[in-house]
């Protein structure tokens, strides 16, 4: 069952071409310029008049809700906050009819995320829910919601869903900001085409960047910590590539913007800290080549994921992973592969439990 690879989270890993495309499938109609989402079109009014979007999830699913509110913000011009369901749930938070929640959840059973969730519905929210268990209690309980259509997760570490999630908050990032005017047609049909097209590039990143990945996994098989730095859409990025790692190497790593770095973690680096900054040439790149200096200066290892034919970031950098161009508001989903198969990697080389990490579990139903 498992497809002929040594783990789930292996195959599942590789799955990402066919489980984005599913997640796509009959929603997105880029040829003839459409949107089709019968969860968001249902309620298309209460979502674009919402005063505000709350996000609410936990661990990779709260990763993928930051991008969300990047891509809301960016898109649709509504602003979004994203919060860990179990802050929210115990903070007496502010929230009233007028807004509406997202709640995140590859399971649909995480119990912090269903306590935050019935808080909100008991406050009057609509309550929107991005599930990839069908049939799950979260999926239930929401008022409305779209499945992610990644296929069953079995790697606790979770990967397929996660590109699933950033799939589907693209469609409706998009298809509000195409509603509610603040995004043009021109530019609409210009993110559903590369949106279209990023399937094919996470094969592409599947076939081209095993060797490099494996060369570095063997490198840092041993490391006692890793930083993982990106900017903009990449910041969460970052934040989940950490989480992979600590989730089943057991090695310490911490996911940064790169521009905190000079407000406390540049204290860190030395030749033993292995730094990886995903810097694909997309919004404020010019900043990234500085930080890759700052942390070169301070003779750190440097695994930079960039795009094919960059240069001045390759020039610097220890280890390079290539990734295809796309859209900087896309490019999470592509960094994101390498991080989940160096993650793989390194757990294999130290003789992890790849699927069923110590202290974890899949569906997290404790409080
Ligand atoms: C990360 C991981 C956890 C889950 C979190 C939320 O690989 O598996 O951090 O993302 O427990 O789970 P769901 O999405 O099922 O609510």
């Amino acid at each position: 069952e498992k497809g002929g690879y040594e783990h789930f989270m292996l195959k599942e890993i590789f799955e990402q071409p066919k489980s984005i495309l599913d997640t796509m499938r009959g929603r997105l109609l880029a040829d003839e310029g459409i949107i089709k989402m019968a969860g968001i079109w249902d309620h298309l009014e209460r979502l674009t008049n919402a005063e505000r979007i709350i996000i609410i999830a936990c661990g990779t699913s709260w990763h993928a809700g930051l991008i969300g509110e990047y891509l809301i913000e960016e898109f649709a011009r509504v602003p979004v906050e994203v919060e860990y369901a179990s802050e929210f749930r115990y903070r007496n938070p502010i929230i009233s009819s007028k807004d509406v929640v997202i709640a995140i959840s590859q399971s649909g059973e995480t119990a912090d995320t269903m306590a935050a969730i019935k808080l909100a519905k008991e406050k009057g929210a609509f309550v929107f829910g991005i599930c990839n268990v069908v049939d799950s209690s979260i999926s239930r309980y929401t008022d409305a919601g779209a499945y992610t259509h990644a296929g069953p997760e079995i790697g606790v570490a979770s990967t397929k869903a996660f590109t699933a999630q950033l799939t589907i908050l693209s469609l409706i990032a998009i298809k509000l900001g195409n509603h509610n005017g603040n995004l043009g047609k021109a530019d609409f049909m210009r993110l559903i085409t590369e949106l279209e097209a990023i399937p094919k590039k996470v094969e592409d990143v599947l076939k081209t960047v095993d060797e490099a990945v494996k060369t570095i996994a063997k490198k840092f098989a041993d490391a006692t910590n890793f930083l993982y730095l990106g900017r903009g859409y990449n910041f969460p990025a970052a934040l989940e590539g950490a989480l992979k790692l600590k989730e089943i190497s057991y090695i310490h790593a911490e996911g940064y913007p790169a521009a905190e770095m000079k407000h406390g973690p540049i204290a860190l680096i030395d030749e033993n800290m292995p730094i990886v900054i995903i810097a694909p040439k997309v919004g404020h790149y010019d900043k990234i080549v500085s930080n890759v200096q700052e942390i070169k200066a301070r003779k750190g290892q440097v695994i930079a994921i960039i795009n094919k034919g960059d240069t001045q970031v390759a020039a610097m950098a220890d280890y390079i992973i290539e990734i295809p161009e796309t859209s900087e508001c896309f490019s999470p989903i592509l960094a994101s592969v390498p991080l989940q198969l160096l993650s793989y990697y390194i757990a294999v080389e130290r003789g992890a439990n790849v699927d069923q990490p110590r202290n974890l579990a899949k569906s997290v139903t404790v409080e």
